[in-house]
């Protein structure tokens, strides 16, 4: 394959996820297999206006497929919202005779590459990495599966204790903008309400839902709460609120927190990361850029990054349904 761009630039940015390191190795591993130089960037966009590089070769990216976090580190950075800044980093891609970068990340980091591809014609190319699941034009993002297999073995172990002492427990999970974790952990855990941002279900339905439980003989329950649920309630509020109005119910809270961040990415995660880099790479030898790597009816494709980020996932509303039966 015969390609202008001859040296490409990764990095990651935003909040961590599991698999970033995988997709690391991946475009890595792509660039040498096709005999182009790669280069690491640490601390995502911080490091590209500071010039933070290093180069790494099939060898640098030995034994981080396992790896939780982002060997290469993270940041949000101040600087790259600024012209001068983005002139800064353009300026160190040029004297490095950089052609092309990936950056792995959610949509903040994609409209970052967005702005920069607008104003200097720059080769980029985005890979989805956040636990979140939440962008469009891709099934699954980077992490999410891990994060998912994090939580429920978290939660099984509440139900364990909650079930010995006939407790109710909220337990918090992350998305503040939406509820893809909350949903799907919530299922996989036999939560008995899951409580997300995308649809107010009501306090009148949980305390309903918490009444017929009682009755129906369950020794415990489990409310699965996602950081930005609808019910304008955080998890210690919700607790004050059930014990107030359903005094029968001893009442613990949990917040999992940023452990659904860490950890080995699981066997999906890296797979898909390692699909998703040599596509990232192929596509900018091909000529390509300003596109999101996704995959979909288990397809490896390419989204205009412009749509990735303004477009919007959609909440599994046939799980809601399942959810509401299960807890039957
Ligand atoms: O976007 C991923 C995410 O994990 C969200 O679910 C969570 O609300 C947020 O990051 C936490 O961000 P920070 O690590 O900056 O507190």
């Amino acid at each position: 394959m015969i390609s202008k761009i001859k040296k490409i630039a990764v990095f990651t940015s935003g909040g961590d996820s599991p698999g970033m390191n995988a997709a690391i190795r991946s475009v890595v591993r792509t660039c040498a297999y096709l005999q182009i130089e790669c280069i690491g960037v640490y601390r995502g966009y911080e490091g590209l206006v500071e010039g933070d590089f290093k180069p790494l070769g099939a060898r640098s990216v030995n034994n981080i497929i396992n790896k939780g976090g982002t060997i290469l580190k993270s940041a949000r950075s101040d600087a790259f919202r600024t012209k001068e800044g983005r002139k800064r980093a353009y300026d160190n891609l040029v004297t490095n005779t950089i052609d092309a970068f990936v950056v792995i990340g959610g949509d903040g980091s994609f409209t970052g590459a967005m702005i920069f591809n607008k104003e200097y014609n720059f080769p980029v190319m985005g890979i989805p990495g956040t636990i979140d699941n939440d962008i469009f034009g891709t099934t699954y993002t980077l992490g999410f599966d891990t994060a998912l297999n994090t939580a429920v073995e978290v939660i099984d172990k509440i139900r364990d204790t909650a079930s010995s002492h006939n407790r109710l427990f909220f337990v918090e999970v992350m998305g503040r903008d939406v509820g893809h974790i909350a949903l799907n952990a919530g299922v996989g855990a036999g939560a008995e309400e899951i409580l997300i941002p995308e649809e107010n279900l009501g306090l009148e339905r949980l305390l309903e839902s918490l009444k017929r439980s009682k009755k129906s003989g369950k020794s415990s329950s489990i409310v699965i709460v996602a950081e930005g649920d609808k019910t304008g309630k955080n998890v210690f509020e919700l607790k004050e609120y059930v014990e107030e109005h359903l005094p029968i119910y001893d009442v613990r809270v949990s917040v999992l927190g940023h452990m659904q961040r860490g950890g080995s990415p699981s066997c999906f995660d890296r797979v898909l990361a390692s699909r998703m880099g040599v596509k990232a790479v192929e596509a900018l030898l091909e000529g390509k850029s300003n596109f999101m790597v996704g995959i979909q009816d288990n397809k490896i494709i390419l989204t205009p990054i412009e749509q990735a980020i303004k477009g919007h996932t959609k909440i599994d509303k046939e799980l809601i349904r399942v959810s509401d039966i299960m807890s039957t």
